[in-house]
């Protein structure tokens, strides 16, 4: 046996996003069910959110996130030789998005599979590019977060329809002299599966809200102060703290107790909704377009979500 010539480190080389065009406000939201701007705004933190036409799918919006990081990169489709998509909204379970979406970009023969980790898929799919690389598995790999939650809502139910949102954001993960890719702190609470799910092939996403916000309230934070332990770095250097973009509540909630005195808080949200596997390269590559946080400053990812779910680690930003 012989062991390949293994990177020692990996880093985020780029981040690139996608939202469909269309703007839905909470207003817009009122002609159709019994809600209001101020209920939205105060108990959830969305002003207004992206929502696909029926003809934009999943691999659609993950093939712009993942051509416009790609392109920011300076890598070339050749460079790239595996592409992870963390999407749990498909319309259809087979095939996979990431190797349609491959072929779109052009990378030949990639290997090519998606995870479902819900919310916080984007960060498993990361961690487990930083892994590739490191261990020889891949020179380049391409992750991105994409969700299409429209199709999986009952547009009836204004307890999820406000929610819920469309969008994609992409990182290229390539190899590096010096780590930018914290070690992730992951893991579940599968006792409460049901808190968040679908329940069959004719049902929707139905979710006891008030269960999960009092877990992502009370359980998370550990978790942040985690991941920055293991990369050794104290929150106070923190320059972005980008959480999955579930309820702007819970993200303060999280924000307080990490004490991330320094960090550009992202809130994503007031404008792109929750967008799920996407929400935090979603949030990170706008606030990085903004010029709200700088490159080579540290940002916390934290994503948590159906499953339950979790995991998060720090990276440097590129
Ligand atoms: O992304 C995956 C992870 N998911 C999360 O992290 C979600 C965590 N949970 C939450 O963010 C919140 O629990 C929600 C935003 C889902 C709900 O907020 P809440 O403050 O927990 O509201 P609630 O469900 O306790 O409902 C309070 C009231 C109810 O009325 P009554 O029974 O008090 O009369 C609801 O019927 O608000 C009512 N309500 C609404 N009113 C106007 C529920 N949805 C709406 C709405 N517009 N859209």
């Amino acid at each position: 046996m012989r062991i390949p010539d293994i990177a020692t480190a990996a880093r985020v080389l780029a981040l690139g996003h996608y939202q469909p065009a269309n703007v839905v406000s909470n207003d817009d939201l009122t002609k159709t069910m019994d809600t209001n701007d101020e209920w939205i705004q105060s108990r959830v933190g969305i002003k207004e959110r992206r929502i696909a036409p029926p003809e934009e799918s999943v691999e659609d919006m993950a093939a712009i996130a993942g051509g416009k990081a790609l392109a920011s990169s300076g890598l070339t489709p050749d460079d790239v030789d595996l592409v992870i998509v963390a999407t749990c909204t498909l319309e259809t379970q087979i095939p996979n998005a990431a190797a349609v979406v491959a072929h779109r970009l052009g990378i030949d023969s990639p290997g090519a599979f998606d995870v479902n980790a819900a919310c916080a898929g984007f960060c498993y799919a990361l961690a487990t590019a930083n892994a590739a690389v490191r261990s020889g598995g891949a020179r380049n790999v391409l992750v991105i977060g994409a969700e299409k939650l429209s199709q999986w809502i009952d547009w009836t139910d204004r307890s999820t329809a406000v929610i819920f949102a469309d969008g994609a954001g992409a990182a290229v993960v390539g190899p590096s002299e010096t780590p930018g890719i914290g070690p992730v702190v992951w893991g579940s609470s599968g006792d409460k599966s049901d808190a968040i799910r679908i329940k069959d092939r004719d049902d929707y996403l139905r979710q006891e809200g008030q269960t999960v916000f009092r877990w992502a309230t009370t359980a998370l934070h550990p978790v942040a102060l985690e991941a920055c332990e293991r990369a050794g770095v104290d929150p106070s250097e923190l320059s972005a703290f980008v959480p999955h973009q579930a309820n702007l509540r819970i993200i303060e909630a999280i924000a307080r107790k990490l004490g991330a005195d320094k960090a550009v808080i992202a809130r994503d949200i007031v404008h792109a909704g929750n967008t799920s596997a996407a929400s935090i390269p979603l949030a990170l590559s706008r606030m990085l377009e903004r010029g709200e946080v700088r490159s080579g400053g540290l940002a916390l990812m934290l994503g948590f979500g159906a499953g339950l779910t979790y995991a998060g680690q720090v990276i440097e930003i590129p």
